[in-house]
């Protein structure tokens, strides 16, 4: 069975372009190229979800110029895939902070979000100047406000409270993460959400990853025992 949900942290796009003797936004144009296929292709499976890791909060550590170029590539996908989401019913979603982003790009990124929410085909999440750590504190400071307001005892906090809060609301939670390039790290990514996800860590820089790779280990993922703490023969 293909996972309901598939989170993918796209990384390798700046090793791919050096590998090439080509600049780093090579490899970023190529990854744009590479993350349109997998959209689609991820469609055709009628798996429900796709969250991919676009721009972290630690990415703003980068270059101005690399900066500049990814929300410029982020800016033309926006404009050109738009009319393309509205057509393959694709519904979209941003998740992570919006305030440090060109007031164009929030725009962009607003309207999309209203006019392909009542898609009901693929849900594509991008995270965006996202980060597990900021998505937990952010959550935090909504509890502290609701409760406040409304007098209730923290000790009667949930963790339905807590993933309510979270920017992941309302999306479940992922069953697989690929990580690209074969690092073996989680880059605060989806901190809370990835409590019992299933790990893919394949070789190959994102420019790379294939539909026959994707297919791959979207068919490894059938192999696995999730038990979520339980036993299987309960
Ligand atoms: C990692 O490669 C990739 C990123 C930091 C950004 C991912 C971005 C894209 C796939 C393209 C832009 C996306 C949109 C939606 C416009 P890296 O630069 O960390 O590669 P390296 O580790 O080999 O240097």
């Amino acid at each position: 069975m293909y996972p309901d949900h598939v989170a993918i942290i796209m990384d390798g796009n700046g090793r791919w372009a050096k590998n090439k003797g080509l600049p780093r936004i090579s490899g970023h144009k190529a990854g744009v190229e590479r993350l349109k296929s997998i959209v689609e292709f991820t469609t055709n499976c009628g798996i429900s979800y796709l969250t991919l890791y676009a721009f972290s909060s630690e990415n703003w550590n980068r270059p101005k110029k690399e900066i500049n170029d990814l929300m410029n590539l982020l800016s033309l996908f926006l404009t050109n895939e738009a009319k393309n989401f509205l057509k393959e019913n694709i519904r979209l979603r941003v998740i992570g902070r919006r305030d440090r982003l060109k007031k164009s790009i929030i725009k962009k990124i607003e309207e999309l979000e209203i006019n392909s929410s009542t898609n009901d085909g693929l849900n594509l999440i991008i995270a965006l100047d996202y980060g597990g750590r900021e998505d937990i504190r952010s959550a935090i400071i909504n509890i502290y406000k609701e409760f406040s307001i409304n007098n209730m005892s923290i000790e009667k906090l949930s963790l339905k409270d807590i993933e309510k809060n979270l920017m992941t609301s309302g999306i479940p939670n992922p069953d697989l993460i690929i990580r690209t390039s074969g690092e073996y790290r989680i880059s605060n990514f989806l901190l809370w959400q990835s409590a019992y996800s299933e790990y893919e860590f394949v070789k190959c820089n994102w420019p790379d990853f294939d539909n026959d790779i994707y297919l791959k280990v979207l068919k490894s993922f059938g192999t696995r025992d999730r038990r979520f703490g339980k036993l299987n023969e309960l």
